[in-house]
């Protein structure tokens, strides 16, 4: 009928006496019928609080990511310098920088393929500056990850790794420089380079600019001479002031989803294409100097200044729970190492990343970690074998499971053991299921899990998304997502866990490699899609127990959950509509004997399934917050078409 859903929040009253109940619910149905042509058929829920089903997995909700779409560099990581180890060059010249040259100076850059600061980054940039003055500078400039933002009286934490072939080169100045006009916003100096490898730190601290992402970083030296550069990096202030850390908005974001854990590292990323490119946690952990990078699946070198320890950070600071995903000995082109002694290695790997993460400081790997800043244990239960194991046709994981789950249950028989697809031969604890559907695919599959064995193993739903619209889902999209979510939800006896993927798309040209992602950005800025606010509807309202319901009657296309929490009183009714027509619903809480007689609703509703945010409008289709008059153990509600609502009432 394309209205504008929003003007339908007008809320429908329940009066105390049953005539005049009704007497409102007519009048507020024939409001909605002068607005809208039509309406679904009248829906009836029916709420049992005192019988309460089963309780709801307290970790349902999470989150899963992965290098893909430039989700850590050029996104979360917030390094502001691109392709900082050089590994990036090729027919095409040294990826992302540029030779700078002022007035007359002369210069040129070319990788040097057998010089680096370390034996992890053993090639570096070697500049060559045939001619150059105080006044004429010359070097190079780095274009950023789209860009670099600025803000105005910010200090930037920069660094790099240096040496020379003349003491006269003189002193390296920094600078991050408008895009636009040229100028510099913020300068340091680098002084003292040698002829030996040697770290170099830097600070830039900007003054009244304004916010921008058009800017790039620039290194110049007003002398002739040869300069080797490596792992020039700069950061912006970060999450809680981590060295190395995340960028803030992109964890407030994620806190808004009220995440209950982290699968990492991946996903396609934990497998590499091949064997050799997979998520080898021993070269992501240490000095950055000491972090070789490598090949991700998704097409582009990963920095892996995302390594093991920051990605359990990253867990500590959201108040999450790791699902450590372990390589499994299968790669994506199809390699896998056979079970027996050849995995043995494999399944060391890990084992020594389990006790990396959760030893004591008194074990091998916990002291590693201790003395690389955090001697408290990490504390995990969910352990993951593999990704996606359904796609190795040698059928290699029957033995590949039991080998790791033998090993990690005989040391760690705590952990909870994740299996990524059926398995035999071992019983896992938990088996990972992945859905990627358009919006009707979900509606149909809402009750998928409805009549699942509950004898067998639990269920994690380690990655699902409706895909629809680009790069960020839209309404349509949240819509198939809020439905499956209230079948989760009713399952959450059987699923203990799920998580939405991919995450995370930077928005610029060429960075998105996987269409139909959560949260987009760029530089500076970043927003949620529609299905992003269903998800953090849905996780903050996420209750402790699922009392007995039923629903007779509404359109096809109309789906609820009803979760309770005892503790607080709480009832949270999640009901969405995802047809065009309003849908009427009466509800009917039995089994409380005091109902409060004002809600919350909260509301997210579009006009049509295609209405998005972007990141030129990132706040098109946000929840909009109300209180919801007059609700009893028996109310009428009006669903506005294309809506996702949350009401929550006390109830004791
Ligand atoms: O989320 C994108 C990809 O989808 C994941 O890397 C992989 O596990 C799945 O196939």
């Amino acid at each position: 009928m394309g209205m504008n859903s929003r003007v339908l929040h007008a809320e429908i009253s329940s009066a105390p006496v049953k005539a005049a109940k009704i007497a409102l619910l007519a009048l507020a149905t024939a409001v909605i019928a002068g607005v809208c042509s039509a309406q679904a058929p009248q829906a009836n829920l029916n709420i049992q609080l005192d019988k309460p089903a089963h309780a709801v997995s307290p970790t349902l909700y999470g989150l899963m990511t992965e290098e893909i779409n430039y989700s850590y560099d050029g996104g979360l990581y917030a390094e502001m310098v691109r392709n900082r180890t050089f590994q990036d060059h090729g027919w095409a010249g040294v990826g992302r920088w540029n030779i700078e040259h002022n007035g007359n100076s002369v210069a040129s850059m070319a990788v040097d393929q057998t010089d680096g600061p370390s034996p992890a980054l053993d090639l570096s940039l070697a500049i060559t500056v045939k001619k150059a003055d105080p006044a004429n500078p010359a070097g190079v400039r780095n274009e950023g990850y789209w860009g670099m933002a600025v803000r105005p009286n910010t200090t930037y934490k920069g660094s790099l790794y240096a040496k020379t072939d003349s003491a006269d080169i003189g002193p390296l100045t920094v600078m991050l420089v408008n895009d636009n006009t040229g100028m510099p916003v913020a300068t340091a100096s680098v002084q003292g380079i040698s002829t030996e490898w040697k770290r170099y730190e830097f600070t830039l601290t900007t003054g009244k600019v304004e916010p921008s992402a058009e800017n790039h970083l620039l290194l110049t030296v007003g002398h002739a001479g040869k300069l080797w550069i490596d792992l020039v990096s700069l950061f912006p202030p970060t999450y809680k002031n981590r060295e190395n850390g995340n960028r803030a908005d992109l964890m407030e974001m994620m806190a808004g989803m009220h995440p209950k854990f982290l699968r990492l590292p991946g996903g396609n990323y934990l497998e590499g294409d091949q064997i050799d490119e997979r998520f080898d946690w021993k070269n992501t952990i240490g000095p950055l100097v000491d972090r070789p990078t490598h090949r991700s699946p998704w097409n582009y070198q990963s920095s892996d200044g995302m390594g093991l320890l920051e990605f359990l950070e990253w867990s500590e600071d959201l108040h999450m729970q790791t699902v450590l995903a372990v390589y499994a000995g299968y790669s994506l082109k199809g390699d896998h190492i056979h079970p027996g002694p050849e995995l043995t290695p494999f399944v060391q790997d890990a084992l020594d990343e389990i006790e990396f993460a959760t030893g004591e400081p008194s074990t091998k790997w916990g002291a590693v970690r201790t003395k690389l800043g955090h001697p408290e244990p990490f504390s995990i239960k969910y352990v993951e074998i593999g990704n996606e194991d359904q796609f190795d046709r040698s059928a290699s994981y029957e033995g590949r499971f039991a080998q790791f789950y033998t090993a990690i249950k005989a040391k760690y028989p705590q952990l909870q053991l994740i299996a990524t697809t059926p398995v035999h031969r071992t019983k896992p604890d938990v088996v990972d299921d992945h859905y990627y559907k358009r919006a009707d695919e979900f509606f149909e599959d809402v009750k998928h899990y409805d009549t699942v064995d509950r004898n067998g193993p639990k269920i994690f739903v380690g990655e699902w998304a409706t895909r629809e619209g680009s790069p960020t889902t839209n309404m349509g999209a949240a819509l198939g997502d809020a439905a499956w979510m209230t079948g989760m939800e009713r399952n959450s006896d059987l699923i203990v866990m799920a998580s939405y993927a991919p995450l995370f798309v930077n928005v610029n040209p060429g960075g998105m490699q996987w269409e139909s992602d959560l949260i987009g950005y760029d530089a500076i800025s970043s927003y949620g899609s529609p299905s992003y606010y269903a998800q953090a509807m849905f996780g903050e309202y996420l209750g402790t127990e699922v009392p007995t319901s039923s629903l007779t009657g509404g359109g096809d296309r109309f789906f609820y959950s009803v979760t309770r929490d005892s503790a607080k009183g709480e009832v949270y009714l999640k009901l969405v509509n995802a047809s065009s027509l309003a849908q009427p619903v009466e509800i009917d809480l039995t089994g409380a004997s005091n109902v409060s007689t004002t809600g919350t609703l909260v509301s997210l509703a579009g006009t049509n399934d295609a209405e998005t945010n972007t990141i030129s409008t990132p706040k098109r289709i946000v929840p909009v917050k109300s209180m919801l008059a007059s609700t009893s153990a028996k109310f009428a509600h009006t669903v506005p078409p294309y809506s996702v609502q949350v009401i929550e009432l006390q109830a004791k």
